[in-house]
């Protein structure tokens, strides 16, 4: 507390500290200063009981640190080409993330095709998270991508979403396609808050299971779906 008697956290007014007031003048003198600074301090403190205060600042206090937190944890990421020296991280990401994990001869037959890219997400030394995509001649397609589990709700995902949407052009590539699976309800949730909409259904579509696969479908102009062509189908597609 300063010594003018005002709380810096606040701009109520506090009695002066070492300056007691003497005798019933000294009283009224201190009462009508206490009225003066109530009547001029902000009035959403000065009308607002102590008790309630505290609550609003205890509210505050804690909304500031949930704020804090998040964005504590969002995880800022170096995103490069996929290497060879990098399979075994991906490797271990694919199996902790899917019932019927991609192989490394399915990588490697899949990366070796011209028009197939690898992409890592990077944090520090460790590979956290990896997608591969098909270019097309008008739509660049995913065909697998996982983030590390403990990696996971930290905004990886969205930096990887977002550095392939940067990839797009009006004039050439305009939009991103894929397929989940029915039951990947996490995927679905997450490629609908990063802008991808669903637009067809393929029944059955999964060799290792009678699953249904949703195609969902990112646009660079909003609001505008082209039908997907599903082509270049490969055994086990991403979802
Ligand atoms: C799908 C996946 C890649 C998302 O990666 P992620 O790094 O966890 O996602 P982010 O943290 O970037 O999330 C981005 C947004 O999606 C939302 N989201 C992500 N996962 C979600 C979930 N399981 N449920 C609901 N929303 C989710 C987040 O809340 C976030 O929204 P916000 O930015 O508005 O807060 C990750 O969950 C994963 O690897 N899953 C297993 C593999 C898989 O299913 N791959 C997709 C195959 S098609």
């Amino acid at each position: 507390m300063r010594q003018d008697g005002r709380n810096p956290q606040s701009s109520v007014w506090m009695p002066q500290k070492g300056k007691p007031s003497e005798g019933w003048l000294g009283k009224l003198c201190d009462w009508v200063a206490c009225l003066k600074a109530l009547d001029t301090a902000p009035q959403d403190e000065a009308s607002t009981p102590l008790n309630q205060q505290n609550l609003i600042s205890d509210r505050l206090t804690r909304k500031e640190a949930a704020m804090s937190h998040s964005q504590q944890q969002q995880l800022r990421v170096h995103i490069r080409w996929m290497i060879r020296r990098d399979m075994p991280e991906v490797l271990s990401i694919e199996r902790e993330s899917f019932e019927f994990p991609w192989f490394e001869e399915d990588f490697i037959r899949c990366l070796r095709q011209r028009n197939c890219i690898g992409m890592v997400a990077e944090q520090g030394e460790r590979v956290v998270g990896f997608m591969i995509y098909e270019l097309h001649k008008t739509r660049l397609h995913i065909l697998n991508f996982a983030v590390a589990d403990s990696m996971r709700m930290r905004g990886v995902g969205r930096q990887m979403a977002e550095k392939l949407e940067g990839k797009l052009s009006s004039q050439r590539r305009t939009r991103i396609t894929l397929e989940v699976r029915e039951t990947n309800l996490a995927a679905q949730l997450f490629f609908k808050q990063v802008g991808f909409r669903a637009t067809n259904v393929l029944r059955s579509y999964y060799e290792d299971s009678p699953e249904d696969a949703y195609v969902m479908q990112y646009h660079c102009a909003a609001n505008e779906f082209v039908e997907p062509m599903v082509s270049n189908r490969i055994d086990r597609m991403a979802g």
